[in-house]
Order: structure tokens, then C-alpha cells, then sequence
């Protein structure tokens, strides 16, 4: 998909890279909030699952919500919010307007060719939203702990030498604009890997949380020199 130049609201924060990574959630993350949840089989390129959090409608519906004629703006809790409190408090925390919320469930990857042959790809965040209100972007957090895991983020999908990678230690969050960047993630196993995705708005809101979340000398972009040595192997999908 070709990104189109478009007048929405952009963060300066994410110009240069696409992404920023942020200090680690500080706060207690408890299985029972993920592992408790309804799962949808729903297939992103990957061996993958969901639960959904918010929705268009506040329905159990993992769609886009274009598929209701809305943007990715405006999420309703659905019936798993209650399940997962800490999860709904660390989306709200953020301040910002935001959209689809999901868990996501990732089975451990094949390998990295497959991940870059199959699974690389841009979101379609923006879809419906418009001009000249805030871009879509979208948040991970981590849940499980997959150290040796990471999100293979891509300026060209063919172009190996802008790739960037972004560990996912439990509690790793950062923020991506899924629609420029390819993104895909790769996860070693032998434990599914569970992650929270959630779409925002960019505006003021979501710029001083971030602000707030950065921690002291962190490096806001990882160096393909430094990760060159991350171990190459399985991937899966991550989510449209
Ligand atoms: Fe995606």
C-alpha cells in the first residue's frame, strides 16, 4: 500500500523513524487479565488469535471500524473490559482518543523468512478518518515477557537496510505509525506471545504521554547495527 501525503494531524515525535519506543510499564501485569478473556480465531497473516477490548460497537468484533462506516476512533469497552481492569486503566491513562483495543495472541513464529516473505504489512488505520483531525497510530504493550522476541519495523518492505527492531521484554511499549511503516512481528516461542494493541489519536494528549513515558537516555530508535545480532528465526504476523 502506498502512503498518500494527506493535511491529518501528524506527531513531529514520529516524523524521522515512524516510531518511538518508551520506558517499560512500571505497573503489575497479571496473566488472569489476558489469559481469562474470549478469543476470537482471527487470522492476520499469522497464527494468531484476539480478544477485543473495544470495539466499534462494543460488540465482541474484532473488525475495523470502517466496517461500521467510523474511523478507528471513539472505542466502546466490550464484555472483556471488565476482565481485564489494569488494561482498560493503562489505555484510558494515555489520555488520547482511541479506537480498536485487542489482545493479541501470537503462536511462536516459523521463521524469519516467513515473517518477511508472508507477514510484513501496513495497517489501514486512517481509513474514514478525516482531514485534518489527528493520524491514526497505534500502542503496544507487552504482556508476557519474549526477550528474544521483536517487532521487525520496515520503512520499504523489500529494503533491508532501514529495518529497525524493537524488543519485547514484558511491559515494552512503543508507538508505531502502522500505516507508513511495515511492520511484522517475529516471536521465538515456545509460548504464545500476548501483547496489547491499541489504536490512537495524534494530538497533544497522546504527545505528553509519551513524553511522560520516555524514560531518561533511552535510545528512541533502535540502531540495525546494534540488533544485527538478534537471533534470526520464526515469525509471525502482527495485526491489521
Ligand atoms: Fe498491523
Amino acid at each position: 500500500m502506498t502512503v498518500i501525503p494527506t493535511r491529518h494531524r501528524k506527531l513531529q515525535s514520529l516524523a524521522e523513524t515512524g516510531y518511538v519506543t518508551l520506558k517499560r510499564y512500571a505497573g503489575h501485569l497479571d496473566p488472569k487479565e489476558w489469559e481469562s478473556l474470549e478469543y476470537l480465531d482471527w487470522k492476520s497473516g499469522g497464527d494468531t488469535n484476539f480478544a477485543v477490548l473495544a470495539s466499534a460497537k462494543g460488540d465482541d468484533d474484532p473488525r475495523g471500524f470502517w466496517e461500521h462506516g467510523m474511523p478507528d476512533k471513539g472505542g466502546v469497552w466490550t464484555s472483556n473490559a471488565r476482565l481485564a481492569p489494569t488494561l482498560c486503566d493503562w489505555v484510558t491513562s494515555v489520555g488520547a482518543n482511541f479506537g480498536r483495543v485487542r489482545i493479541i495472541k501470537l503462536q511462536p513464529s516459523i521463521d524469519k523468512g516467513t515473517v518477511l516473505e508472508r507477514h510484513l504489512h501496513q495497517d489501514d488505520n486512517n481509513r474514514l478518518n478525516p482531514e485534518p483531525e489527528g493520524w491514526v497510530v497505534r500502542v503496544w504493550l507487552n504482556l508476557t515477557d519474549d526477550p528474544g522476541s521483536y517487532m521487525i519495523l520496515r520503512e520499504h518492505r523489500d529494503d533491508p537496510t532501514i529495518e529497525h527492531r524493537v524488543p519485547l521484554p514484558r511491559g515494552a511499549q512503543f508507538v508505531v505509525d502502522t500505516e507508513r511503516l511495515w511492520h511484522a512481528a517475529y516471536h521465538l516461542g515456545p509460548e504464545p506471545r500476548y501483547a496489547l494493541i491499541a489504536s490512537f489519536e495524534s494530538g497533544p494528549a497522546l504527545q505528553a504521554w509519551m513524553d511522560d513515558q520516555r524514560s531518561p537516555g533511552v535510545v528512541r530508535q533502535a540502531n540495525p547495527g546494534e540488533t544485527a545480532a538478534a537471533p534470526a528465526a520464526a515469525g509471525t504476523a502482527e495485526t491489521r
